[in-house]
């Protein structure tokens, strides 16, 4: 073969094998919607305009069986999480038992970075807001939204990681909620961050250092969709065995939890496709305060602003003893971010003493909750035994 027609065939395959290498799983590409349709359901897509002008997608598969049940993702995570399991997940399981379910997103996200006058991509106003608000405002304007368009009294939940934490904080902030939620299923429970470990303890430790390199580098916006540098990090970890003994065994187990035999490579395909998606800095870094002040409270600004926003110094602390719904935490062993001590902690704080229950499967941890390839067996006999209990 001489070096033209060699040159020529390259020139030819390359595109095609890069090609075929992107679109190797089909489900890493489809959105929401297309998943569910994909899965033999149609979705709905709705508006909710929260009371400060935020624009979230709201997804609804409608059943007619039981009443609403809502489910509410995780940190740089969006309501895909509970659907790119397919056959499998959350969303399609509980569609073909009948329920009647929708899937929130918070403000941010993909699905949430939208404003009535705010522009994401003009400085940072939009991005001022931390999961306080994602609790405050979006979970409180969903929920209202499924009320009002049902009829019903009141709805169940189930939250992921940080949609835990944001229950926490609408249902310590605004009580009234204890009453529109029925019951709320926690999985990977997230208040207090007292125990984490490193890696992620060492960051969060210096959270003062990273938000002020962050704020002077313009990053409001964290890992935004679409941007060259996520689109890169998310083609790179989707490579095959390579993308995922780097991205999946030395990048994510550390922070989330080694489970290997549950998030297999073809799948950790299919999640690089959906994850990570955007938040703010200052989600990040409200965490990182609460784990190094060893407080689940409210963000601190700093003095001046605290001062202007609360009348005190010190950010309040969440008032968990306001919290009186039924819940039901479900925690894993394998889980360094939710941690069973700090489970603990919040088990003793919750006014009423909620359902408990820890993973079986000893490796079970962070991403196992919505990603697990056998979540029929080792999970959802307690999702549907917890919201039998919350009839
Ligand atoms: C999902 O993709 C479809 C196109 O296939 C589009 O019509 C729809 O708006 C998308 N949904 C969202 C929420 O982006
Ligand atoms: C999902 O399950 C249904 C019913 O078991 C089956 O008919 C369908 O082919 C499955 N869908 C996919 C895409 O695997
Ligand atoms: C999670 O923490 C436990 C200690 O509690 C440790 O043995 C384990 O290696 C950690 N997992 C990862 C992936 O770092």
């Amino acid at each position: 073969m001489n070096s033209i027609s060699t040159t020529i065939i390259l020139l030819v395959s390359l595109p095609a094998s890069l090609f075929v290498l992107h679109t190797r799983s089909e489900d890493a590409k489809l959105n929401f919607t297309e998943l569910g349709m994909k899965y033999g359901h149609s979705v709905e897509e709705h508006d909710v305009v929260t009371e400060d002008g935020y624009i979230l997608t709201l997804f609804h598969i409608p059943g007619d069986t039981k009443g609403p049940l809502l489910l509410m993702h995780g940190l740089f995570d969006s309501a895909d999480t509970f659907i790119i399991r397919g056959n499998l997940s959350f969303i399609i399981t509980l569609a073909n038992k009948g329920y009647d379910v929708w899937a929130g997103n918070t403000r941010g996200n993909k699905y949430g970075r939208r404003h009535k006058y705010l522009d994401p991509d003009a400085g940072p106003k939009f991005w001022d807001f931390s999961f306080h608000e994602a609790g405050y405002y979006d979970l409180a304007a969903l929920i209202d939204f499924i009320l009002e368009s049902t009829g019903e009294q009141s709805i169940k939940t189930i939250g992921h990681s940080q949609g835990t934490a944001i229950h926490f904080v609408l249902l310590s902030t605004r009580p009234e909620y204890n009453e529109k939620i029925k019951g709320f299923i926690a999985l990977a429970p997230i208040a207090f961050l007292n125990n984490l470990i490193p890696p992620v303890s060492t960051v969060a430790k210096k959270w003062q250092v990273i938000n002020k390199f962050l704020k002077a580098s313009g990053m409001d916006e964290l890992l935004r969709d679409h941007s060259a540098a996520l689109d890169l990090i998310q083609l790179l970890c989707s490579q095959g065995l390579i993308g995922y003994d780097v991205c999946y065994v030395l990048i994510s187990s550390p922070i989330f939890g080694f489970d290997p035999e549950r998030i297999e490579p073809d799948f950790w395909e299919v999640i690089m496709g959906h994850f990570p998606t955007s938040t703010s800095r200052r989600s990040l870094v409200h965490f990182a305060q609460v784990s190094d002040k060893k407080r689940f409270a409210q963000y601190d600004y700093g003095t001046v602003r605290n001062f202007r926003e609360y009348k005190q110094l010190i950010p309040p602390s969440y008032n968990l003893e306001k919290v009186t719904t039924k819940i039901s935490l479900i925690a894993g062993e394998n889980d360094n971010l939710s941690r069973l001590k700090d489970v603990d902690i919040l088990r003793t704080v919750l006014p009423k003493e909620p359902k408990y229950h820890v993973m079986e499967p000893i490796l079970w941890n962070h991403v196992d909750f919505t990603c697990a390839n056998d979540m029929d067996v080792y999970l959802y006999p307690y999702i549907f035994s917890s919201l039998q209990d919350f009839e």
